[in-house]
């Protein structure tokens, strides 16, 4: 069956690139246009959409995903739709998915594919950890749904805290996709100026209860200053055995996303990026160095292609407040 996909493939993208092109130009608009136009992230689009295209082609269940990335005006899915049909096509004749999208090996990971892995590796760690927690703080949620689908079978209380714009324009969304929400907290905070666990007490947060703190793809937007802070604040503040779920970028990340289309596209919607650490050589020990100057104990970690010998460009990493 693969070699009758890809037979039926290439004639197919050759005859559909016309299309193809048009998708991606009409999803980059609403993207990039749209987002600036309502003062929204664009990169929590880049976000929903790799896990759009996980749930589409068989790799990772999320009919909420599915839900809202059809309801936000700064994306379209027809667009989406036009720049993957004959990927989709592909898959569905050979039964799995090939070129893309892919989870390549553990250490292989690429700048493709890293949506992919980096989603899956922090659902591998909350599984885990989830059954021993009983509060769940998603920190810079963006448009993640994890928190409309299964994990709500655990007995745990959600807070979704986000940049006000983002939030309430996800909350529409979610009203519009007839996705409920009511058994969340949303509360609007800036991690460079706001005091997270006021914000998050105000809220109903309880601090004696363990807690999973999840907060992917956010520190490469913040400054070292405001990681640190936000570390310490969790470590004061949050029941002894809590949990934080982050990545952490590389500097050679943060330089290629600061050159070329890159940049102009950050640039264009006022999303800089600043916080990295040099995992060039002995990353493990940098990694570890870093997280233990805020006394915290480094968990799981998945370091993304630590196979090239740059060394990785990311992190997921577990932390633990002992
Ligand atoms: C790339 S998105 C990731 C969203 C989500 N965590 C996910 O994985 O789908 C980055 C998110 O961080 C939020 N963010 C960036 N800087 C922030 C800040 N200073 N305070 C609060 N949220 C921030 C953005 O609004 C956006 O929703």
């Amino acid at each position: 069956m693969a070699l009758l996909s890809l037979i039926i493939y290439i004639p197919l993208q050759i005859v559909f690139l016309p299309l193809s092109v048009f998708g991606a130009l009409l999803q980059a608009y609403k993207q990039m246009v749209v987002s600036k136009r309502l003062g929204i992230s664009q990169t929590a689009i880049e976000i929903i959409n790799g896990r759009w295209t996980m749930h589409i082609f068989g790799m990772r269940d999320d009919e909420a995903t599915a839900r809202l990335a059809a309801a936000l005006p700064n994306n379209s899915l027809l667009g989406m739709w036009l720049a993957l049909f004959p990927l989709w096509v592909k898959y569905k004749i050979a039964g799995k998915p090939s070129i893309y999208p892919q989870l390549p090996e553990l250490g292989s990971e690429n700048l493709v594919n890293f949506v992919i892995s980096r989603t899956l590796y922090f659902d591998c760690i909350i599984e885990r950890a989830i059954p021993e927690v009983e509060q769940f703080v998603f920190m810079g949620a963006g448009y993640d749904t994890r928190a409309y689908g299964k994990l709500m079978q655990n007995n745990v209380k959600f807070f979704e805290l986000d940049q006000t714009n983002v939030q309430q324009q996800k909350i529409a969304a979610l009203e519009s996709a007839g996705i409920p929400c009511e058994h969340l907290s949303f509360v609007s905070i800036d991690f460079s100026s706001e005091k997270l666990f006021d914000k998050l007490i105000e809220a109903g947060f309880d601090p004696d209860k363990k807690t999973l703190f999840l907060w992917e793809g956010v520190t490469l937007y913040l400054s070292q200053a405001d990681v640190r802070r936000t570390m310490q604040a969790i470590r004061a503040n949050a029941a002894k055995g809590s949990v934080l779920l982050a990545d952490i970028y590389a500097d050679r990340f943060l330089q290629m996303v600061r050159k070329g289309a890159g940049k102009k596209t950050m640039d264009y919607t006022n999303e800089g990026v600043d916080f990295s650490l040099d995992f060039t050589t002995e990353y493990e020990k940098t990694l570890s160095n870093f997280i233990s100057s805020e006394s915290m104990t480094v968990g799981e970690t998945f370091f993304m292609g630590r196979n090239s010998e740059k060394g990785p460009f990311m992190a997921v990493v577990e932390m633990t407040c002992e």
